[in-house]
């Protein structure tokens, strides 16, 4: 069977690095065909920098990457350097970029791309705020039905949020254009935190990569470490959730993953609770059911296939 088309629009962050090693290191599966940045953990310049490195990293150098909006459609940016560092990708030693980024607004290379592409080919990844693919979407509404499905990392149900009491940062940072994509009818699958809680990177993972031996393997155990000082406060053990990898091994390893098909709203209005996702769970209000909600993950096999796969790369 051919390799799965995939745009992946990304803000790095250490997870996303992750989630990008973990697809490059399963080109039979997936194929990268274009990588999308977006202002999110760090400002875009970063992001955009941090994913030339990653590809360079991983010896994929010809996959485009196309720098995207540098903020929210509507809010101001929030970025979370307190969790990844300034820099976005704290813990990687790799040498500056020498890829450029592609000339074209990361819009309207997916706008371009989708329509290019035979329907329902082509799945679109977001790891970070979604504001590239609801631009995309609010600019030309064609490409709705022809994205095979888009998987998410964002929202939170009974855990709640990461960013405020009630949101995940994802979608807290830009709510309005998660609502364009909950709201347009696309195929949808979202990795929540509540899933993402359920697969943690122990530092007995992360040095049994590290002992891999490869640049990559080397670079992302020291890009994990870092990683890993965040969420003392929150959780009990050294383990730690890797979210953006999630999507990637729901990609690969679906089996992997309780699922459960629910009416999934952003909330706007409220100061409180504004990007909550609002999960139908026991389908109270009738609506459309238009989200494939991701639940508890086999950690273990999702951290074998991670090891498996990251070990390919150079
Ligand atoms: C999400 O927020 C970011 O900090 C991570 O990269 C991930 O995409 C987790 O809430
Ligand atoms: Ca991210």
């Amino acid at each position: 069977m051919a390799a799965r088309k995939i745009i992946i629009d990304t803000d790095p962050g250490q997870d996303d690095a992750f989630a990008l090693l973990f697809a490059l290191g399963s080109p039979a599966e997936l194929d990268v065909i274009g990588i999308t940045t977006v202002g999110g953990n760090v400002p875009l310049a970063l992001t955009s920098r941090n994913a030339l490195q990653i590809v360079e990293l991983a010896g994929r150098s010809d996959i485009p990457v196309y720098a995207g909006c540098p903020g929210p459609m509507v809010k101001k940016l929030k970025t979370a350097e307190y969790v990844h560092g300034p820099t976005g990708i704290d813990g990687l030693e790799a040498p500056d970029p020498v890829t450029p980024l592609q000339p074209q607004h990361a819009v309207n290379y997916l706008v371009d791309k989708i329509m290019a592409e035979p329907e329902g080919d082509l799945t679109v990844c977001t790891l970070g705020p979604m504001t590239n693919l609801g631009m995309a979407m609010a600019m030309e509404p064609r490409i709705i039905p022809r994205i095979r499905e888009v998987v998410l990392m964002g929202g939170g149900f009974f855990q709640g949020g990461n960013a405020t009491p009630a949101a995940e940062f994802n979608i807290f940072v830009d709510p309005h254009a998660a609502h364009v994509v909950f709201e347009s009818g696309v195929p949808l699958t979202m990795a929540s935190i509540d899933c993402t809680y359920t697969a943690q990177m122990t530092p007995e993972w992360i040095n049994t990569l590290r002992a891999v031996g490869t640049r990559s393997a080397v670079q992302a155990a020291n890009m994990a470490d870092f990683f890993r000082r965040y969420g003392s406060h929150k959780f009990p053990t050294e383990a730690r959730p890797i979210h953006d990898a999630c999507v990637t091994g729901f990609l690969l390893a679906p089996h992997l993953f309780q699922q459960r098909l629910c009416n999934v709203s952003i909330e706007l209005m409220s100061p409180e609770t504004i990007g909550m996702t609002v999960v139908d769970w026991w389908h109270v209000t009738g609506r459309r059911k238009n989200c494939n909600v991701l639940g508890r993950i086999d950690s273990d096999g999702f951290f074998a296939l991670m090891l498996e796969r990251l070990s390919t790369l150079p």
